[in-house]
């Protein structure tokens, strides 16, 4: 592998991302390898933004030489709530259905359903030192009803603008390539990968 990095992560379904976007992005399946810190990997996201708990994540994995260190925050964030659940997504409802099931509540009858995923990263040497900061977003709106069941977490009900087929409304209805090429996450991790080239 080109490079190494250690993705500060619990959740397997975002280092699948990572994975598949690096690949799509770069066409070399030998860029980056991606390894993850000993589980549980849960520390304390108490920043006050997205950025901030990236950085508490990248922070929270013990350097290794030779490898970079890579953390993301990420939400969802719903114009009609004033933007919530945004940094509580995690935390919104116990379970990701009872997530879905509160979001449609709180959405039932309401017009604007305009919404957009954010997702922060930062990217550490492998001092710990911090390289480049950057976020990615993905905007569309809150479907009706769930529909699809590819993806993670609100996927079954966040319809992106960017589509390449009308059929296809949520994330979760498509093909995990084609969310990997639109979606907040791979928005933010191109620009690291463009980082890391010219560096
Ligand atoms: P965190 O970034 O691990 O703190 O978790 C953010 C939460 O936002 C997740 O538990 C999901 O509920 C939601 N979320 C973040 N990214 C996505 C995504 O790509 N699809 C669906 N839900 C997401």
């Amino acid at each position: 592998m080109k490079h190494k990095i250690i993705f500060g992560t619990g959740n397997a379904h975002k280092l699948e991302e990572l994975r598949e976007i690096t690949r799509i992005f770069t066409g070399d399946t030998n860029f980056i390898e991606f390894t993850t810190p000993e589980p549980p990997f849960d520390p304390i996201e108490n920043g006050s933004t997205f950025e901030e708990n990236s950085l508490i994540k990248a922070q929270a994995v013990k350097p290794q030489n030779g490898y970079y260190i890579l953390a993301d925050d990420s939400g969802l964030c719903v114009e009609a709530l004033d933007g919530r659940p945004g940094l509580y997504s995690a935390r919104y409802a116990p379970s990701q259905d009872e997530k879905i099931s509160k979001l449609l509540t709180e959405m039932h009858g309401n017009q604007n359903r305009r919404a957009k995923f954010v997702c922060a990263m930062t990217l550490l040497n492998d001092k710990g030192e911090i390289l480049f900061k950057t976020t990615g977003e993905c905007q569309g709106k809150i479907a009706l009803s769930r529909a699809g069941t590819n993806g993670f977490g609100f996927d079954p009900v966040f319809i992106p603008d960017e589509k390449q087929n009308e059929e296809i409304k949520t994330l979760a209805q498509m093909p995990s390539d084609i969310k990997n090429q639109i979606s907040h996450r791979a928005n933010a991790l191109k620009k690291i990968i463009t980082f890391i080239q010219n560096n």
